[in-house]
């Protein structure tokens, strides 16, 4: 396959395929893991991921930790040898707490988004654990590399370019996601690139660079490596699959969605997002706000009297299958997936092109 191994230090990618972390409960050990397997990186979702232990009304940090050391565990089990980590979003609550339970348990990598990861190099500083930043915009790239070059003298060992098709929450103004087409997209992800090329030539490192969103087939693939990019990052192609985590009924609604009924959403944690428009959505695009039953203290900036909804509620929702009072995330080319495959069969899909 074409330029591969790839390299993140002593991790080596046998493809070059990263599977996108998707919380809450979406991407947990039996998707990672099975990525892992098959010679692309599995990422688990640390979002909310003790949902299922039986503390986690009562005390989700604690819960939460535990399910890491659990998840992780799950997915070595099946990734025969495959590199592991986890996805840990800047806005959560506990942020430090979390990468450094990642790195405590020897996760191979963190990627961080929804927020600029700041001061992710000195929360893992006495750790191997690889760590990367997920941005958006040439500008969030730049300031990233120049705040860890001057305050940490070190650049990410990869970097993830997260564009306007993705799924999840979005790293765009509303206005932005509106003024970027494929062609000006194409235009920012090689800018972005460029920043990053030259952090390399300056600390003498090679920092791969993984594209995603949108990734939907082997055109967009080859699209992704023809701008530059080293590998390929996919979250909703890896939805309908056999080994996702996800409930069937959370798969069987990616396979009814149509174009329409994938929308952008304002959610509570203050960014837009991509998702399946359904009875949920219906009900608070009326004006109900649908009260927190409980807050478990997710987000670092809410106020649960006033948001519409809760984004933990409506995400554990979606991941029990209970489909019409959830959020029901999804990237914009979910409408495109028409059956349930195996991972295997979605990254010899994706990567077809990449076969000499
Ligand atoms: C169901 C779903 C949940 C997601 N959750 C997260 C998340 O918790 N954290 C994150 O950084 N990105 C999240 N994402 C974004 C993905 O990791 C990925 O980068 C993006 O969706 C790739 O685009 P694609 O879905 O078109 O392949 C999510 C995406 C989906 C579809």
């Amino acid at each position: 396959m074409k330029g591969m191994p790839l390299k993140i230090g002593n991790l080596t990618l046998r493809k070059p395929i990263f599977q996108g972390g998707m919380g809450i409960g979406i991407s947990l050990s039996g998707l990672a893991g099975a990525v892992a397997a098959e010679g692309g990186a599995g990422t688990i979702s640390a979002a909310q991921i003790g949902f299922l232990e039986e503390d986690f009304d009562e005390n989700p940090l604690k819960a939460n930790l535990r399910a890491m050391g659990k998840e992780l565990k799950k997915a070595r089990e099946l990734a025969r040898g495959g590199v592991v980590g986890f996805n840990i979003m800047v806005a959560m609550n506990h942020y430090g707490e979390y990468v450094k339970e990642a790195a405590r348990l020897g996760a191979d990598f963190i990627v961080s988004g929804a927020g600029l990861p700041a001061d992710l190099p000195a929360l893992v500083k006495a750790f191997p654990i690889k760590i990367a930043p997920i941005v958006s915009t040439e500008k969030s790239a730049r300031v990233l590399l120049q705040y860890w070059a001057k305050k940490f003298n070190r650049i990410p060992d990869f970097l993830v370019i997260e564009g306007p098709k993705a799924g999840g929450h979005l790293g765009f103004t509303k206005e932005q996601l509106q003024e970027f087409g494929p062609d000006t997209y194409g235009q920012e992800v090689e800018k972005i690139i460029g920043q990053v090329r030259a952090y390399e030539a300056r600390f003498e490192k090679k920092i791969p660079v993984v594209l995603g969103g949108g990734i939907s087939g082997r055109d967009q693939a080859e699209q992704a490596f023809g701008l530059g990019a080293d590998a390929i990052q996919a979250a909703s192609r890896f939805v309908a699959t056999e080994e996702c985590d996800a409930d069937p009924a959370y798969k069987e609604a990616y396979l009814n969605a149509r174009e329409k009924d994938i929308v952008l959403v304002k959610s509570p944690v203050g960014m837009p997002g991509r998702a399946i428009h359904n009875a949920f959505l219906e009900r608070v695009e009326g004006g109900e706000r649908i009260a927190p039953k409980r807050c478990r203290g997710c987000l670092r900036k809410c106020n649960p009297a006033k948001i519409p909804y809760c984004i933990t509620e409506a995400l554990i929702h979606a991941a029990k299958g209970q489909v019409e009072e959830a959020l029901l995330f999804c990237g914009a080319d979910a409408y495109k997936i028409h059956k349930i495959e195996t991972v295997k069969s979605v990254v010899e899909d994706l990567l077809a092109g990449r076969v000499q």
